[in-house]
């Protein structure tokens, strides 16, 4: 990520306040930001904050001969590895649906080549209007990133969807657009336009009762990260995810789940038409046989000691693998000893076409962390994937994954021919 340079547009809605912060968070995740202001953005943030925090000059026109002669909107639109605006204004969206471009910002989105990502930011009626909504749905199908915005009280005393994500947020839509980017598959085989992609992904609940429940330390992100990669691709992706608290990536379906019993249903529901299933999640493999409608009082208990009786969870991924008409599988396994034999068993007992496996007694991938490090294990050997963000690893994961099932539909098609 070091010496990726990301121009930040930013243009004249309330939620500039917040983009010194973002620059902050931008910088100390090791990026350079050039900060690009609008006039009207100038009425709620100073290029001197801006300038404070990026430890770059601040451009604001067009017409500033100086800045142009050190850097020139060409230059600064070639410059940038990604072109970021938050806040996005209903007007800057609307120029930049229609190609408009009569100042800094619109100029650079003009003539970059670099991905670009929009945290719209307005009020919740502008947000909602016909050619808002128009302008949005134009850009996403140009291939503008949107981040956001989320719902909530706004600043002009409203309550609804229009407000700009967190900076966190635009943080971590960046780190995710730039890995996308950074691994842009060369080969024909590694695009998925046309291919459904099914993915599970965090943890699943199990009640015990209203306020108590059984599950597991993972974070979603590796599943998360998988999503991103098949839709960075071109792939339609579906993502089934237990209790995170992480960003949908942009052009993904969430459906947000909490059991494994859920968890299932939601599955099936969604297997038409599905190529491949990455079943990322950690799910529950047990639960509370007794489910309980009222909390359990620690004062109606006779003794000091107390057991929980358990039950199996439905296998989910293995429900699938059952199917006749299944789609090409991709498991995950997490384990702490003999962890390529213990893969190897699970992907045959499964029906896994791949299973993908990492050692979590190393304490610096896995779980919660950033990284990860994974064995691929398919029928005709292991693929090693190195340490490296989960995004990057999530890329070839994906990657591998649709090789692997182009590999297999040519040979069924070779079969049918035969037979
Ligand atoms: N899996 C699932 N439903 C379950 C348990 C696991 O779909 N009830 C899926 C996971 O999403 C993963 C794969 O099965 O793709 C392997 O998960 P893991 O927890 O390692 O397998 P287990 O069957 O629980 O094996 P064990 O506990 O013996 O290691």
């Amino acid at each position: 990520m070091a010496n990726q340079t990301i121009v930040l547009g930013i243009t004249g809605g309330i939620a500039a306040y917040k983009t010194p912060e973002l620059v902050r968070q931008l910088t100390s995740s090791g990026y350079r930001v050039i900060p690009v202001l609008t006039e009207a953005a100038e009425n709620f943030v100073t290029s001197d904050t801006l300038a404070a925090v990026s430890g770059e000059r601040v451009r604001k026109s067009l017409w500033d001969v100086e800045a142009e002669r050190s850097m020139g909107h060409i230059e600064l639109a070639r410059a940038s590895d990604l072109f970021v605006v938050a806040p996005a204004t209903a007007n800057v969206i609307a120029k930049f649906a229609h190609g408009v471009a009569d100042d800094l910002v619109s100029t650079i989105y003009a003539a970059t080549q670099a991905p670009v990502l929009l945290a719209p930011a307005m009020n919740q009626q502008m947000f909602k209007h016909g050619p808002t909504q128009r302008n949005l749905r134009q850009l996403t199908e140009d291939g503008v990133r949107i981040v956001g915005p989320n719902s909530g009280d706004q600043a002009c005393g409203e309550v609804g969807v229009g407000r700009m994500s967190e900076p966190h947020e635009i943080v971590t839509a960046v780190r995710t657009v730039l890995a996308q980017i950074g691994n842009r598959p060369t080969n024909p085989e590694g695009t998925a336009t046309g291919v459904r992609v099914l993915v599970t992904a965090g943890p699943t609940r199990e009640r015990l009762d209203p306020v108590r429940y059984l599950t597991n330390a993972s974070s979603g992100r590796q599943g998360f990260a998988v999503a991103a990669a098949a839709q960075a691709k071109g792939a339609e992706v579906i993502l089934i995810s237990g209790p995170v608290s992480l960003d949908t990536p942009p052009g993904v379906h969430r459906i947000d789940v909490e059991s494994t019993d859920e968890m299932h249903e939601r599955v099936h529901e969604n297997l038409d038409g599905c190529d491949i299933l990455f079943a990322v999640a950690a799910v529950a493999d047990f639960r509370p046989k007794t489910l309980h409608d009222a909390k359990i009082k620690k004062s109606a208990q006779e003794s000091e000691e107390w057991s929980l009786e358990l039950e199996a969870t439905v296998d989910v991924v293995t429900s699938v693998t059952k199917l006749e008409n299944r789609p090409f599988i991709v498991g995950f396994a997490a384990e702490t000893n003999d962890v390529l034999q213990h893969a190897r068993d699970k992907r045959v007992r499964k029906r896994l076409d791949v299973i993908v496996v990492n050692d979590v007694s190393d304490k610096s991938i896995g779980f919660d962390s950033l990284e990860n490090k994974v064995t691929l294990i398919h029928d005709g050997g292991d693929v090693e994937i190195p340490f490296a963000a989960k995004e990057v690893v999530a890329e070839r994961i994906v990657s591998e994954s649709l090789s692997l099932l182009a590999r297999s539909e040519r040979s069924t098609a070779s079969n049918g021919s035969t037979g």
